[in-house]
């Protein structure tokens, strides 16, 4: 099938080489860790997408000989896969990074790298470089795939390793993946993003778009299916352009019909899906397949048609708003949840209550809700900027509320009501959790067997994040 693959695949040639390392380094480690076998301790922040780069980056330290450890202080390496999209997740990350000095002054054979978003912009490497002398390996997003390579050159040449070479990305399939869960699984289908929104580091740190191909797609999430993955996550930063290049019969909705159809009991969630790219078809994709989880992440960032403009964003309100109406006149019970930008460079009050009435009309029911925050290099980070911190901190606090009072209308209405739950966990001592497919937390009272399964839960008592409820049929009984 033709794909961006010429274009982007990284060649088997070099895929070869880094198993060569792998095996270079297993033997190494070997002999330096005749008793146990050495520790890795890998932390990532950030979206789902770093968490899927992640799992790769702990199945290749797995394939070189590593255990994972949960424990940083017992650790021989330790990684963190970094995040760049707000100025507090790299302050987050300067911080931890300061802590790791004591436990390498401790032990000094132990590695310290890091990689992701953070590292892939130049003056936060130079940072590191100069101010943060113990690290001893720094990776960028488009190089991941080399990282037996650079553990190679740390334990053989004693000497620091930087590598973060700017490219437009790469697509690298077949590395070791280390899955984070047994039944939850996070697919990517895409890399990159091409929309420069105004404010987002993204596109300057992952490259351009770029899609996996759909037979890849598929046969990953055939696999996951026949091991027993009950949710199926797709991801990218723009879902809805995915093979925008070719006929209609690859692109998302085609992608998302054929994934139904592949046999077994589990559901597919998918994010993010950009305004802009969103279409009626995918709505009706959504519609038709039993197996996709009636929850639309659908990030409209702002309800006021010029800070949307100036947001580079390329849809407004009237755009944003059809495509909701479209949407529950299609789903009457469908989730919608968004992301909010407050106090973009310029907005004004008045702007922001556009806001506030888009989401007493789109009644969304839940929100991830920032303060706009600059980002080295971006459109935005130059805009003039006049409104303060505290004012914007009120605004935030008058969405949150709003927010609030809509989410808790939303969960009132489910009393009583029956959902299909995938358990996930065990909270406390006899109380289980799991989400509804419109993504809602629920929590109810049962055995630990049934996480990992479809259970019907009824709802006794909405909270407004989180419902109450006990257990209508488990699994077996149906
Ligand atoms: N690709 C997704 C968003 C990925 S980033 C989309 O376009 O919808 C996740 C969210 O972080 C964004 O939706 C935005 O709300 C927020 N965000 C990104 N850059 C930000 C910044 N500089 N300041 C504050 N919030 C930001
Ligand atoms: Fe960032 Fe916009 Fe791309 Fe989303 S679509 S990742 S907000 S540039
Ligand atoms: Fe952060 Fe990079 Fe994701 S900046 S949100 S980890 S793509």
């Amino acid at each position: 099938m033709d794909n961006n693959k010429s274009k982007f695949s990284v060649s088997p040639e070099q895929l070869k080489k880094q198993t060569e390392y792998a095996d270079l380094v297993r033997t190494v480690l070997a002999s330096r860790f005749p008793i146990e076998p050495p520790k890795a301790f890998v932390h990532t922040y950030g979206c789902q997408g770093n968490v899927a780069d992640g799992e790769r980056l702990k199945g290749m330290l797995c394939d070189m000989g590593y255990v994972l450890t949960d424990k940083v202080e017992e650790a021989d390496l330790v990684l963190y896969n970094t995040c760049a999209i707000r100025e507090h997740a790299q302050d987050r990350v300067y911080g931890n990074v300061g802590a790791l000095k004591q436990y390498k002054t401790a032990k000094p054979d132990m590695i310290i790298a890091l990689c992701g978003c953070m590292m892939q912009q130049g003056y936060v490497a130079e940072r590191i470089r100069n101010s943060f002398r113990y690290v001893d390996l720094v990776f960028g997003t488009h190089v991941i795939y080399k990282l037996p390579e650079f553990i190679y050159r740390c334990l053989c040449t004693g000497k620091r390793v930087f590598d973060i070479t700017d490219s437009d990305g790469n697509i690298v399939e077949g590395l070791p993946i280390k899955r984070d869960g047994a039944f939850k699984a996070w697919v990517p289908i895409m890399y990159g993003c091409n929309n420069f929104c105004a404010y987002c580091v993204v596109p300057y740190v992952r490259g351009r778009e770029r899609s996996r191909s759909f037979d890849d797609v598929v046969n990953e999430v055939e696999l996951l299916v026949k091991q027993g993955y009950k949710e199926i996550n797709l991801l990218g930063q723009n879902v809805n352009s995915y093979n925008k290049d070719l006929s209609e019969e690859y692109r998302f909705p085609a992608l998302l019909r054929r994934i139904n159809a592949i046999d077994g009991d589990f559901i597919i969630r998918f994010m993010t899906s950009h305004p802009r790219d969103c279409t009626k078809e995918l709505i009706d994709t959504m519609a038709d397949c039993k197996k996709i989880a009636k929850h639309l992440h659908l990030p409209v960032q702002s309800g006021n048609d010029r800070v949307l403009k100036e947001m580079n964003r390329h849809y407004d309100r009237e755009k944003y708003i059809s495509l909701i109406d479209y949407a529950y006149q299609k789903m009457p019970e469908l989730s919608i949840t968004s992301d909010i930008i407050v106090g973009f460079p310029g907005e004004t009050y008045e702007e922001f209550k556009d806001t506030l009435s888009l989401i007493e009309y789109v009644k969304y029911t839940s929100l991830f809700t920032f303060i706009f925050s600059p980002r080295p290099g971006t459109k935005a980070y130059d805009m003039p900027d006049p409104v303060s911190r505290k004012e914007k901190g009120e605004w935030f606090s008058q969405l949150t509320a709003l927010q609030e009072k809509v989410a808790g209308e939303r969960t009132a209405k489910m009393k009583d009501c029956v959902y299909r739950v995938l358990v996930e966990e065990e909270k406390s001592d006899g109380i289980l959790s799991g989400r509804t497919e419109g993504n809602v937390i629920i929590e109810f009272p049962g055995k630990k067997e049934l996480i990992g399964s479809f259970a019907y839960v009824k709802v006794t008592e909405p909270k407004t994040w989180i419902l109450k409820g006990e257990l209508y049929e488990s699994n077996e009984r149906i």
